[in-house]
């Protein structure tokens, strides 16, 4: 009969990770874009957002709010003629080792910008770590000029990171509650990927924790020699997961994370 192992560790205890996010600033010169062509090609979470960001906010115009940008990974996606503002918690240096002077950073609740002075949000991989959700999309709401879009990406299948400070999943009728119609208008819900690259990403990241989560030296080792042997595994994992990603527009029920498009009212 299965019966769950005694000893059961209380997740609530846990404070820290076995292999927390890479940090996704962005390096200047030849060895930085190698460096950054490799993260597009094995971290498939990134690829998506990235393929996103660039779709739905190329073609913003006039002032941009990146609001939670950390390490502004995308402000590279943006037009050049925008006026880029990145906009971060306080305790972002802190709690995500994020820190860059040209950030302007704020103590979290009310933004510091003025009603209506903004002409696009962006907010990548944000939501899921604030506390109070709807305060923020209301935050984003209020600085918006009217028509102002605002372009955001939330992970669904994605690991527990940065913990403990990980707060939620959304769904997209979750996302649609958060969204008030008579706030926003031409809501959308985009999936990244559907239930083949949710395996191809869970497949390869647990092999990724193989290969570089430290533990005890000698388990280390040990996994280390697993993680080697495991490389073509890997790597037909990230081609799956890149062609599925490449062929995501139809309906689905899993997914890395959703893009949503709305306007301001
Ligand atoms: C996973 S990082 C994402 C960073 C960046 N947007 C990206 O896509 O790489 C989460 C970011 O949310 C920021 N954050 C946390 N609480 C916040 C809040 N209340 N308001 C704005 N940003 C917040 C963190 O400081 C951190 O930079």
């Amino acid at each position: 009969m299965y019966r769950l192992s005694d000893e059961r560790i209380n997740l609530l205890e846990v404070q820290s990770e076995t292999l927390r996010p890479v940090s996704l600033k962005k390096r200047a010169g030849l060895v930085g874009r190698l460096v950054h062509l490799l993260r597009i090609c094995c971290d498939l979470q990134y690829a998506s957002v990235r393929a996103d960001v660039v779709r739905f906010a190329g073609a913003f115009r006039g002032v941009v709010l990146d609001v939670g940008c950390g390490g502004m990974p995308f402000r590279d996606c943006l037009p050049l003629d925008c006026t880029y503002i990145g906009l971060d918690s306080s305790e972002s240096a802190q709690k995500f080792g994020y820190g860059s002077e040209e950030v302007t950073l704020f103590e979290g609740g009310m933004f510091p910008q003025k009603d209506e002075s903004v002409d696009n949000v962006l907010m990548t991989e944000v939501l899921e770590h604030i506390e109070d959700p709807s305060a923020t999309i209301g935050q984003c709401h209020r600085v918006l000029r009217c028509g102002g879009q605002l372009v955001m990406t939330v992970p669904f299948a994605a690991r527990w990171h940065f913990v403990p400070f990980d707060y939620w999943r959304y769904t997209p009728s979750g996302l649609c509650l958060l969204f008030n119609k008579n706030e926003w208008a031409d809501v959308a819900v985009y999936a990244r990927g559907g239930e083949a690259t949710v395996i191809s990403y869970k497949v390869a990241t647990y092999l990724f924790t193989l290969i570089l989560g430290s533990d005890t030296p000698i388990r280390r080792v040990l996994k280390c020699a697993a993680g080697v042997l495991s490389l073509p595994i890997l790597s037909m994992c990230l081609l799956l997961g890149h062609l599925s990603l490449a062929n995501s527009n139809r309906v689905v029920f899993d997914s890395l994370g959703y893009t949503l498009v709305a306007r301001k009212r």
